[in-house]
């Protein structure tokens, strides 16, 4: 099987689960930043890893995931909110909506420990995100947990 696996990571949560997936899925793999424009012809599946935000994709993300087109894609996700929380479920959706034409295998998310710094930013707003009651527990994330957890969906995803 050949893969492309592309990620979108600012501090480097999501590039370390790229990377995993990269050491993981066996075949032929191709593992590149969002930024580097890779180009999807020619794989059997598209990975795709990026973080929430604004409670979406972010841009770099969402702007790739627009542009692919009848791929078979596996989406994964890092945010400071809870795995599961309505917050964190309708990222996921969102990213799925914007690769509306393509097959979407599985899926994955797991928290991202949010950096000090924004986290004493944003915690100033008001009103504060929906997310943020949940960052202090995301510290650590992604873990040895989430990880196994990321392996096992993406192998039942595509075997
Ligand atoms: C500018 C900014 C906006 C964010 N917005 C959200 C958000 O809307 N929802 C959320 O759950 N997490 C949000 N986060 C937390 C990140 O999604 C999370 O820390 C993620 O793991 C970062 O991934 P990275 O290390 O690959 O950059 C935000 C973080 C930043 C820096």
């Amino acid at each position: 099987m050949k893969t492309l696996i592309v990620y979108s990571s600012k501090s480097g949560n999501t590039r370390r689960l790229a990377e995993t997936v990269n050491d993981f899925l066996p075949g032929t793999n191709t593992i590149q930043s969002v930024e580097e424009k890779p180009d999807p012809a020619g794989y059997d599946l598209v990975v795709v890893g990026f973080w929430l935000q604004a409670g979406k994709a972010d841009p770099a993300s969402s702007e790739f995931l627009q542009s692919l087109s009848s791929s078979k894609v596996f989406l994964f996700a890092t945010h400071g909110a809870a795995v599961g929380s309505p917050h964190a479920e309708k990222g996921m959706q969102n990213a799925k909506d914007l690769a509306g034409s393509c097959t979407i295998a599985g899926t994955f998310s797991c928290q991202g420990e949010v950096r000090p710094e924004f986290l004493a930013k944003v915690q100033k707003k008001d009103p504060p995100p929906p997310w943020i009651g949940d960052a202090p527990a995301a510290v650590g994330h992604p873990d040895t947990t989430d990880i196994e957890n990321l392996k096992k969906a993406i192998e039942e995803a595509v075997g």
